[in-house]
């Protein structure tokens, strides 16, 4: 029997604070008509200490399991694509499976910059289809502000924090992810880094020093580079599918810059009007961008059932990919899951395995 992954769950979050461009203006010698005319972004969503990557994350994969209305015992896999993940390891992933209490899943980070949300589509879509898996979700979430130079005014007007998080659920009904393309180029590393904090450039005075830690790009080549992939992977993905561009109803782009979707749009010969697009709000928020604009165009009525969507993005790495969903929406279920009741619970676990960890060693370690 054909096995099919359905998206059944949506949901994001992103930071109260607003950061216009204005008040970037204040600190970085630009104004707020370049970036408007430049990039098509207004302002940006900016997290507070609290407020980390896997915060942001866990609250994005909680109100996705609300719509699912899946138990977090539920999921198999949890699969959390950042570019700002909290540690090098553990995986950030991890976090969010110990905050929502999945006691039965596997559960890892994907780096693919801001492509890494149809990667881990891809990945988590391949693994129910084998049947290997029933249920999954897959988080994009980003606190990219951490990384930027706020001295650097050609990289901090870009980005902004938020995450958003799909669940993924097999069913034998015809629908879900219908098709997927990934593809790389190593050989343009160099345009869009963080060159120091991994096991090339270590963390030292001198690499602080530098700033080797923050975001470093080559924005004109970035450019260029989307500006050629975009139309193309669509026009794949579509194909791969079975499908027409006619059939498809809504392009999901990633939200770089305003240019790049009119310059995607202009490739295929479509409308505007079929792109979302919500960078002028949020800038760049890298993995998180492609779910947060879905769900913000599914709670705007944009889709409906056995719509063809695309998502299609592109980043460092090089990186890029895309991928067709025919769109079915939540699983018919009985009983409404208390995803509230699920939190304590995964809270009271955490702190009493915790403990046990601390008791046994106090024990073990007295031998
Ligand atoms: N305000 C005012 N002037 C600026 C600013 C700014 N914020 N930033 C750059 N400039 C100036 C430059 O100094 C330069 O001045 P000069 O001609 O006197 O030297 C001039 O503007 C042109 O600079 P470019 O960098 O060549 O400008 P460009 O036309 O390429 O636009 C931009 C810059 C908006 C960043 C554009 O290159 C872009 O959007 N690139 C794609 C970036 C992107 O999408 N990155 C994310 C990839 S996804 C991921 O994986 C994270």
């Amino acid at each position: 029997m054909t096995r099919y992954a359905h998206i059944t769950g949506w949901g994001m979050s992103v930071p109260a604070k607003i950061l216009t461009n204005d008040e970037i203006a204040q600190f970085v010698d630009t104004s707020d008509a370049w970036i408007r005319e430049m990039t098509g972004i207004h302002e940006r969503r900016i997290a507070n200490p609290e407020e980390t990557t896997g915060l942001l994350a866990t609250q994005a994969a909680q109100r996705a399991m609300e719509v699912a209305n899946v138990r977090p015992t539920e999921v198999d896999l949890i699969i959390v694509a950042t570019s700002s993940p909290e540690h090098l390891f553990p995986a950030t992933a991890c976090l969010v499976q110990d905050r929502i209490g999945a006691t039965n899943c596997g559960a890892f980070d994907i780096l693919a910059a801001c492509s890494g949300f149809i990667y881990a589509l891809d990945i988590a879509a391949q693994a129910i289809r084998t049947g290997s898996i029933k249920t999954a979700l897959v988080i994009g979430a980003e606190t990219l502000s951490r990384l930027v130079n706020w001295r650097d005014r050609s990289t901090c007007i870009l980005f902004g924090d938020g995450a958003g998080a799909f669940v993924l659920q097999g069913s034998d009904e015809p629908g879900g992810v219908l098709s997927t393309m990934l593809r790389s180029d190593g050989s343009g590393g160099d345009l869009l880094s963080i060159p120091a904090g991994g096991s090339f450039i270590p963390a030292s005075p001198h690499s602080v020093g530098n700033g080797l830690h923050f975001i470093q790009m080559n924005g004109r080549e970035v450019f260029r580079f989307a500006t050629r992939v975009m139309a193309k992977a669509t026009e794949q993905v579509v194909e791969a599918a079975g499908l027409k561009m006619e059939d498809i109803s809504l392009i999901v782009p990633h939200q770089a810059n305003f240019r790049i979707i009119e310059a995607a749009a202009r490739g295929l010969k479509l409308p505007l009007e079929k792109f979302v697009i919500n960078l002028e709000r949020y800038g760049n928020t890298s993995t998180a961008s492609i779910p947060i604009a879905l769900c913000e165009a599914i709670e705007a009525g944009r889709v409906q059932r056995d719509d063809k969507l695309v998502i299609v993005g592109f980043g460092g790495g090089l990186t890029w990919g895309a991928a067709t969903v025919h769109w079915t929406g939540p699983f018919p279920s009985e009983k409404k899951v208390s995803q509230q009741q699920y939190q304590l619970l995964a809270r009271a676990r955490s702190m009493a395995r915790r403990t046990l960890r601390r008791v046994e060693g106090w024990i073990y370690g007295r031998k």
